[in-house]
């Protein structure tokens, strides 16, 4: 390869590397929930349910069939990744968005997307 070609190829690899992180950029952000700020949404809106520990031991979950999930154990059901692992983000936010139709998992529309993102840091916590 001639000097000239290789700096062209160095340059085009340059730019590669910088569109890919640019483009990455905003994908990064949309997984970065703030876990504090989670943790006061979650004391808000779901500790009746699934417990101050995130157990699934809520002052409600002796009366809820199926019981709420117990966060603790990384087991979950609604997941686009294989049994065992952890959901995505964007599968819990579809939880959290929609709740669990036939299940006292109630839909939180009304929860922003920074709460929702917060919150989803926070069970990642857990
Ligand atoms: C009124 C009770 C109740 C409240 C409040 C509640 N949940 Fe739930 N949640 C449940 C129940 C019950 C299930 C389990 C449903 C099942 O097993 O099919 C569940 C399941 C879930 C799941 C699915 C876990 C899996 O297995 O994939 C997620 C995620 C979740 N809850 C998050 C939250 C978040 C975040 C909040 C607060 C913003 C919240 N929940 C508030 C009752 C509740």
């Amino acid at each position: 390869m001639s000097a000239r070609r290789r700096d062209a190829a160095t340059a085009l690899a340059a730019v590669m590397v910088s569109a890919l992180t640019l483009g990455a950029a905003p994908l990064a952000a949309q997984a970065g929930g703030n876990p504090a700020r989670g943790r006061q949404v979650y004391e808000r809106y779901c500790v009746q349910c699934h417990g101050a520990r995130g157990d699934g031991a809520g002052e409600v979950a002796r009366w809820s069939q199926p019981k709420p999930r117990d966060f603790r154990q990384g087991v979950y059901k609604f997941s686009s990744t294989r049994y065992g692992s952890l959901p995505t983000p964007a599968d819990l936010d579809r939880v959290i968005q929609d709740g669990l139709y036939g299940t006292r998992m109630p839909p939180f529309a009304a929860l922003s997307t920074r709460e929702r993102r917060d919150v989803i840091a926070f069970l990642q916590t857990l």
